[in-house]
């Protein structure tokens, strides 16, 4: 499957080798949806995977169908809408799991069921509370059973990085002769170091006796902050896939991140001498679409991606970049996408030259959606004069991508506060009736009445369980961006009590305004969940 693409591949350096090229398995909306909060709807989730495949990604792992509805309808959605890339759907050695991920990867070009179980004595004893035969046979017969539906199977031994080796080997060769063609070796609990995780995936090479038939693939996980490391050394001791979340989210410190990996195969050529199929310049735009979408920030100091990564703020190292750029910079950040700052926009601009640079940023809107963006751009514009790319970024972010039914609609905010005052807060919100309901309340700070007279109108039990404002642009005029995430009652699990969190963003050159926004998002968000738990449990 993957040979087809890479045959396909309009490289510059002509023949393709094989043996060099990377295969970059991204699991963003698998694992990186599990990191806290970050859950996605079916139609981010869709849009995020059109972005996948517009950058070069060979295989988008789109869910864990049988977990929840909503993932499965998101791997059905992908694998109808995705044509140039490998659908993958997670499962556990579960025959009923298998059936989920079958049924909704059946429209997918290239379907692959991604299925395992642990290998290590901690996962066999305590968590599958089994023998290490029995889960051995247990793993065989998952991949068989998923051979029956698809091609491409892929089986996942996991925590690989603290099972004993030997048995490892076993499990391996027997999962290659009942039918997998990747063998994905996670070290799960990020336990290992560079030097003894190549050494394990050097040592599968040597000892399992039927590897060649098969690709090793290499999932690590941040916890001791050496997932890029360690996967780089997977690489260089003959894994060719990897696997990887963009901006590194994932469950606890997260996963091995895809721009890392991306970045350090290109700018050290000389090294590694493998190459991967992603256009680099996609990068910097879906880092920000995942972090916007998710609602997690992305560290300023984050490699490749992070607000600092190419700023120089000592006066030596200015110095150095003015006089030539590769003195303190090893990456262009044209090569990233990172898009140039210095055009800026004015009222003036109109609006085919808003379009025009919409464009150029890579936003495709419908004429509705151009229409909002064009509206909040004029206020930014009257209130900040110049409005740069990043603002720009903001007002699309709020006005454009909302992937669900907006059912209250904040129309005003209005908010008293001060040293001597009780702050008190205002809001007019329009329901779903069409009727504009108002109501005030006092609080502990402005955005706390905000929330507060909010919660009057609408009456959503939650917890708000964070709070953050970043400044988009530089300046005392800069617009504010507001990361709000609440916890109620997750409206899809069947019993009841489990709590899911619910992330909101809105933007806006008054942070009381961008706060307010940002709960609605979240609350917005959260009745949408509800709405669509109940239209399914009706089908
Ligand atoms: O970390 C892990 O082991 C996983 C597997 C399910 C592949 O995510
Ligand atoms: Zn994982």
């Amino acid at each position: 499957m993957i040979k087809d693409r890479e045959e396909s591949l309009n490289m510059d350096e002509g023949e393709i080798d094989i043996q060099n090229r990377v295969i970059i398995f991204d699991t963003t909306l698998r694992d990186g949806e599990q990191s806290p909060g970050a859950a996605l709807n079916v139609s981010e989730k869709v849009e995020l995977a059109h972005k996948l495949e517009e950058m070069g990604i060979d295989v988008i792992e789109a869910g864990f169908p049988v977990s929840s509805p909503g993932d499965f309808r998101a791997v059905q959605q992908i694998s109808r809408e995705i044509r140039d890339c490998v659908v993958c759907g997670l499962t556990r050695a579960h025959r009923k799991d298998i059936d989920a991920a079958a049924a909704a990867l059946e429209d997918a070009a290239r379907p692959r069921i991604h299925t395992g179980l642990g290998v290590s004595d901690s996962h066999i004893f305590h968590k599958l509370r089994t023998t290490r035969e029995e889960a051995l046979e247990r793993g065989v017969e998952a991949v068989k059973y998923a051979r029956r539906f698809v091609d491409d199977v892929q089986y996942y031994a996991e925590d690989a990085g603290r099972a004993d080796p030997e048995y490892l080997y076993r499990v391996l060769e027997a999962v290659i002769t009942a039918g997998a063609t990747v063998v994905n070796i996670p070290d799960t609990t990020g336990y290992t170091s560079p030097g003894e995780f190549g050494a394990l995936i050097r040592s599968i090479v040597e000892n399992v006796p039927n590897v060649d038939r098969a690709t090793i693939s290499v999932h690590c996980h941040n916890d001791l902050g050496m997932a890029t490391a360690n996967t780089l050394a997977g690489l260089l001791n003959g894994a060719r896939q990897v696997e990887v979340t963009v901006n590194g989210i994932g469950e606890r410190a997260g996963n091995c991140s895809l721009e890392e990996v991306v970045m350090a195969l290109r700018t050290r050529q000389d090294l590694f001498g493998l190459r991967t199929g992603v256009d680099t310049r996609r990068i910097y735009p879906v880092s920000r679409l995942v972090s916007t979408l998710t609602g997690i920030p992305v560290q300023p100091n984050k490699a490749i991606v992070g607000a600092n990564a190419f700023a120089h703020s000592s006066g030596i190292h200015q110095d150095g970049v003015l006089k030539e750029r590769t003195t303190y910079e090893i990456i262009d950040p044209r090569d990233i996408g990172v898009p140039d700052s210095e055009i800026i926009l004015s009222a003036r601009s109109g609006r085919a030259g808003l379009r025009h640079r919409l464009t150029e940023l890579g936003y495709t809107l419908d004429d509705d959606q151009f229409e909002k963006v064009y509206g909040r751009f004029l206020e930014v514009a009257d209130k900040k004069k110049t409005v740069d790319t990043r603002d720009l970024e903001a007002i699309v972010n709020d006005e454009a991508r909302v992937f669900f039914d907006e059912t209250y609609h904040l129309e005003q905010v209005q908010v008293s506060c001060g040293d001597r005052s009780i702050p008190t807060a205002t809001v007019h919100i329009r329901g779903p009736d069409g009727q504009s309901i108002c109501d005030a309340d006092h609080g502990t700070g402005p955005v706390d009445a905000v929330c507060r007279a909010i919660d009057r109108v609408i009456g959503e039990s939650n917890e708000l369980t964070e709070f953050s404002v970043q400044a988009v642009t530089e300046g005392i005029d800069a617009v504010g961006s507001v990361t709000i995430r609440i916890q109620a009652e997750d409206p899809v699990r069947e019993n009841g009590n489990e709590r899911r969190v619910f992330s909101g963003r809105g933007s806006d050159t008054d942070i009381v305004v961008a706060s307010a926004k940002a709960y609605m998002f979240a609350l917005n968000r959260l009745i949408a969940a509800r709405r669509e738990a109940e239209r399914l449990a009706k089908t």
